[in-house]
């Protein structure tokens, strides 16, 4: 009776751990070949209207028509875009819940957050690359220099007074601006907002001086002339701004940097479903509607063999072993 007893209790520990991991992996293989069949959440760390939100915006409507499920932008700001990718990379590995990541939250936080809570590396599967922009470096209106002598000059003589806006500790637009100011060795108030869009709207009311952003972020205000773009941190110019030098032309190559969007997954996800998001992403930046979309917002286009999870996965771990030296002698400066 007891041998019996004992039996029947470890099958239903079995059972029960084997529902337990099916539950943990948030789905079955059957399922997974069915995916998506309700509503997918995609995360974007950081505030609605810049450069990571209008690229997540990009990232779901590729999704949305070669799926045919809604996919739905969730904006999960805080402390440079690690909070949502933290609850990105805790979320059910199941394809309902993806992160609209960049080289910031997916490769460089480690850097700058002892006890981050996720291993970029480990924690996400790479679904693949959607673009990588060139920055700017972009002053408020009537900020007393028009190229990047005169703000070093500036600056140098003016580092008490300067305001510099920023996406959070660890945002690409903190580490444009660290590489910027390390090359000309200030130490600057840095503002952290949840997304440079704000940034922006302070920029345009005054209240930042400046900030280094993602071209798509300043576009449309530098064209208008509410805002002035001084140099492109790049060794090409944009061809939407052919008047703006880049900071290889000015003098200052050390202030280079252009980051990379990029979609991922919970580690675990379904292999299946890790390749119908690729094959849709890939489909999408075919598209000669998105390219231009991309072109217009100042990306480069991602060529055939730059795509897919190997590809960003390679792209996460070099970007990482290149920048993370430079940024920590950067920060210790
Ligand atoms: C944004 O969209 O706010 C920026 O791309 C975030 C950042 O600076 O990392």
């Amino acid at each position: 009776m007891v041998a019996e007893n004992n039996g029947r209790e470890a099958r239903l520990a079995r059972q029960f751990i084997a529902a337990a991991l099916v539950a943990m992996a948030g789905i079955s293989s059957a399922q997974a070949q069915d995916y998506p069949v309700r509503t997918v959440t995609v995360i974007v760390p950081f505030a609605a209207g810049g450069p990571a939100d209008i690229t997540g915006r990009i990232v779901v409507d590729i999704f949305s028509r070669h799926l045919g499920q809604k996919f739905v932008v969730e904006n999960v700001v805080g402390a440079g875009g690690t909070v949502g990718a933290l609850r990105a990379a805790r979320a059910p590995a199941n394809g309902y819940t993806i992160l609209s990541g960049h080289l910031g939250t997916n490769a460089l936080a480690p850097a700058f957050y002892p006890n981050l809570g996720y291993d970029p590396q480990k924690d996400f599967e790479p679904i693949g690359l959607t673009a990588e922009y060139p920055e700017l470096l972009v002053v408020r209106k009537d900020f007393p220099a028009n190229n990047l002598k005169e703000f070093v000059a500036y600056a140098k003589s003016n580092p008490d007074k300067l305001n510099v806006g920023h996406a959070g500790l660890g945002s690409v637009s903190y580490i444009g601006c660290l590489l910027l100011h390390s090359a000309i060795g200030i130490k600057p108030t840095m503002i952290p907002f949840t997304g440079t869009a704000p940034v922006l709207n302070a920029m345009l009311a005054g209240q930042v001086d400046y900030e280094c952003d993602p071209v798509l972020g300043t576009l449309s205000q530098v064209q208008a002339g509410n805002v002035k773009a001084l140099a492109v941190a790049a060794q090409k110019r944009s061809p939407l701004l052919p008047d703006v030098p880049t900071s290889h032309e000015q003098g200052l190559p050390q202030f280079d940097i252009a980051p990379f969007y990029g979609v991922f997954v919970p580690s675990g996800t379904p292999q299946a479903v890790v390749d119908k998001l690729a094959d849709a992403l890939n489909k999408g930046l075919n598209e000669e509607a998105v390219q231009k979309r991309l072109a217009d917002l100042g990306a480069e286009s991602v060529e055939q063999s730059r795509r897919g999870p190997k590809a960003l996965a390679d792209l996460v771990k070099s970007e990482s072993a290149r920048l993370m030296p430079i940024l920590k002698a950067a920060a210790e400066k």
